[in-house]
């Protein structure tokens, strides 16, 4: 068969800064998925995106031809509304385990497919799986019938969902073509359009624990998204949230576990419970329900009913201890003050290095490992009050995590004024 199109006069016309047709871009997806196109042309073609970007209609076309790589799920049977979040990722992001029972228990369908940690932000999917017996990996049809019985999933998205994204991904993470705005949002909504659902809520973070350091490169990233989101026929919005301080007093798997069922049984730290709320209403706005009391089904108990339905529909004992670290190491305040700053990224790569990540795709993380966080940004202490805990399955990880750690947080004196910056900065709408 003639090929209808030369790969190397695309690069070409991408690295002079030109557009690529529809046709063309479909070819070449659909090439590079083949592997008629190789991995150094495709590379070529990242980094003349990455230098020259691409219009609108490119980057819906390069979505909708790695949508079309693989499988679309279809929800369409269930008769009722499906709504899903996805975060650009964070420390301590933990959002999506109160988050999925607290949306589906006002009856609209969460079909929350996850993925796994890689560096210092965590995996949804990590964290779950800390709770003995829960099980991840979902055929369709369970997630379907989990879907039609308990109203909520969070599980693995299975390889058949966008494969030319996981090929193309893996490209960019050893090209240096990750950062680049086209290719990380059809990326993202590849998936999400192919996992069918409905309505769609970003929360799309910056700050030094983000994927997106700067506001305005995150704030762009979320319109391209919305945009790519609303070209597909979705309900779709973002929330620009700060991740310049990790979320909650927990990072880690179990101990994240843990705090999100104290959240469930109404409790739990603040900016988590904000943040939980905020994207909960956007996500039930957009499916059709308005003014959810959804701070009534936190201490009402129908959030943590549900969790307990999914969590043992997955093979979880809702019930089961979580697993307890078997070494700790107590960081504590050496004078009274007020604690001014808390690095993000450095309390997440701290928390890496004792072990809560992974440092390839393929190593397992450890879930008792992680950090606890006894003081947030403008709580006072005094002299010798634990200011957090370090934990490990191996006392020799406390060295790395410490020296991480080291410049990362700030004690101001005991009368220092604090003001919290806002959590949710941004909504960012059709
Ligand atoms: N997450 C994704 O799924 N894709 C990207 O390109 C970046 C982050």
């Amino acid at each position: 068969m003639v090929e209808p199109f030369a790969a190397v006069d695309l690069i070409r016309r991408k690295r002079d800064g030109g557009a690529l047709e529809t046709a063309e871009i479909e070819w070449l997806v659909r090439s590079y998925t083949s592997g008629y196109v190789g991995d150094e042309q495709m590379a070529a073609l990242a980094m003349a995106i990455f230098l020259n970007g691409m219009e609108r209609r490119e980057i819906l076309d390069l979505t909708r031809a790695m949508v079309a790589s693989g499988e679309r799920l279809d929800f369409s049977g269930l008769g009722k509304p499906t709504t899903d979040k996805h975060s650009t990722g964070g420390v301590g992001d933990k959002i999506t385990l109160p988050l999925m029972p607290l949306v589906a228990s006002f009856g609209v369908a969460v079909p929350q497919l996850s993925g796994r940690g890689l560096g210092h932000t965590g995996g949804t999917l990590d964290k779950l799986e800390s709770i003995p017996g829960w099980r991840a990996e979902l055929g369709n049809e369970e997630l379907h019938r989990q879907l039609e019985e308990v109203g909520g999933v969070v599980c693995a998205a299975g390889a058949e969902l966008a494969p030319a994204d996981k090929k193309l991904y893996a490209l960019r993470d050893t090209t240096g073509t990750v950062e680049a705005i086209p290719l990380i949002a059809s990326s993202i909504m590849s998936k999400k359009i192919a996992e069918g659902t409905g309505a769609l809520v970003l929360d799309v973070k910056f700050g030094s624990g983000a994927f997106m350091r700067e506001q305005d490169r995150a704030r762009e990233l979320a319109r391209t998204m919305v945009e790519l989101g609303t070209d597909a026929g979705l309900e779709v919005s973002a929330l620009l949230t700060d991740m310049n301080t990790p979320l909650g007093r927990t990072i880690g798997n179990a101990n994240e576990v843990r705090e999100s069922v104290e959240v469930l049984a109404g409790g739990g730290p603040a900016d988590v419970v904000e943040l939980t709320c905020a994207l909960a209403r956007e996500m039930l706005e957009l499916a059709g329900v308005r003014d959810a009391d959804v701070e009534g089904h936190l201490a009402g108990g129908q959030a943590m009913d549900l969790w307990r339905r999914a969590v043992r529909a997955q093979g979880g004992d809702p019930d089961a201890a979580l697993p307890e670290p078997s070494e700790t190491h107590v960081v504590r305040a050496e004078r009274d003050g007020v604690l001014a700053r808390q690095d993000a990224y450095a309390f997440g790569l701290a928390a890496w290095r004792l072990g809560a990540g992974r440092a390839r795709k393929q190593d397992p993380v450890v879930h008792t490992a992680g950090i606890d966080l006894h003081v947030k940004p403008g709580e006072p202490v005094r002299a010798g009050d634990p200011l957090w805990t370090l934990a490990a399955e191996d006392g020799s990880r406390f060295e790395g995590a410490l020296a991480a750690l080291e410049g990362a947080w700030e004690l101001a004196g005991p009368d220092a004024s604090f003001a919290a910056p806002p959590l949710v900065v941004e909504r960012i709408g059709a």
